[in-house]
């Protein structure tokens, strides 16, 4: 009897032999899947979409795309590199409103930079991109960041990529991004300079505290870049709020930069530790140090001597927000 001879293949053969068994399963596979398809379609979709949780359709801000046209554009406040700031109100409460207008700079700068036949190809377009990425820019930060002397979000509504709009004053009809935030009262030196020592030193306090929660901030070690009179304002509840999210910068500067440029920081894998911390110290300590303890109105020497401390430690090269929070709350 002859030897039953075991299959010679060789290893080129064996693989092809598997790719075409596995095309041909995959085949009647297919087949399978599509008939099953045809058979059940609008079943099988609307089966499965029942399915599906929707989030809940309002937010949990105040306002959003669906009654923002309730607010009423009171009037104009102030108007920055790329948006505009607009008083609104709402059943007698007071609110900020931003939104991005062809009347901002960086809009004006770059459609003046346009040849006429880009304008009539519409790239008009293309300027308030920027813009309008800086504004979602705010609202995305003031999202994820909450502390008491930061200015809150209580609404947007983010509609499209045009800033145009069939009626300006309707907020609802705006096809950009609209954004709203708590209102704020204009806090000037001066105003400062009007307040008793202890108030000043509360400010002080909630300033270092601020400076703090951004050094120590889940985004990072944030770098307020205008932090300074503009953009600190008083909240109805008198205490200080900071304003203005869209140039805060999470990320720390890189090593390269020329040294004068940058505060004397540890250089890891290339980044300036510290530098962001270091330079939003800075900017408030030269912005408000003097308005918050220069010629105080003093009625003891107890007062006195907290002041010249306070002072002190306010122009202190190098000191961190919890050192300063630390010290200035021990003073009161
Ligand atoms: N929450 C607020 N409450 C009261 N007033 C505000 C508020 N936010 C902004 N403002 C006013 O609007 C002005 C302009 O707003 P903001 O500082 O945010 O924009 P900007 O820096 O001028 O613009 P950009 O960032 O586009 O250059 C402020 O100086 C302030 O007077
Ligand atoms: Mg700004």
């Amino acid at each position: 009897m002859a030897a039953i001879q075991p299959l010679k293949i060789n290893g080129n053969k064996c693989v092809f032999f598997l790719l075409v068994v596995l095309y041909h399963y995959r085949l009647m596979d297919l087949q399978g899947e599509r008939s099953v398809i045809d058979n059940h379609d609008t079943e099988a979709i609307v089966n499965r979409r029942a399915t599906i949780t929707l989030p809940p359709d309002k937010s949990s801000f105040a306002f959003d795309c669906n009654n923002i046209g309730e607010i009423e554009l009171v009037k104009p406040m102030g108007k920055g590199v790329t948006k505009e700031t607009y008083l609104g109100k709402y059943k007698g409460e007071e609110y900020a409103v931003q939104f991005v207008t062809k009347d901002v700079i960086s809009v004006k700068d770059c459609v003046g930079n346009l040849k006429s036949w880009e304008v009539a190809a519409g790239h008009a377009r293309t300027c308030t991109a920027l813009p309008l990425m800086k504004i979602m820019k705010g609202i995305l930060i003031a999202m994820q960041l909450n502390h008491p002397n930061l200015i809150r979000l209580v609404g947007f509504c983010a509609k499209g990529e045009t800033v145009e709009s069939e009626d300006s004053d309707n907020l609802s009809t705006k096809s950009g991004v609209v954004a709203v935030y708590e209102y704020a009262e204009k806090l000037t030196i001066q105003n400062i300079e009007l307040l008793d020592w202890e108030q000043r030193l509360a400010i002080a306090i909630d300033m270092s505290d601020m400076l703090q929660y951004l050094e120590e901030s889940r985004l990072g070690s944030i770098l307020a870049l205008e932090f300074g009179e503009k953009h600190v304002l008083m909240g109805k509840d008198n205490r200080i709020r900071l304003i203005d999210f869209d140039d805060f910068d999470g990320a720390e500067r890189s090593c390269d930069r020329p040294k004068h440029k940058l505060f004397k920081c540890n250089c890891e894998n290339g980044v300036c530790k510290g530098h962001n911390a270091k330079s939003n110290m800075f900017r408030f300590q030269r912005s408000f140090a003097d308005a918050l303890l220069d010629e105080p109105v003093l009625d003891s020497s107890r007062k006195e001597k907290i002041l010249k401390k306070t002072r002190r430690l306010l122009r202190k090269y190098n000191i961190t927000a919890t050192v300063l929070k630390q010290r200035l709350t021990a003073l009161l």
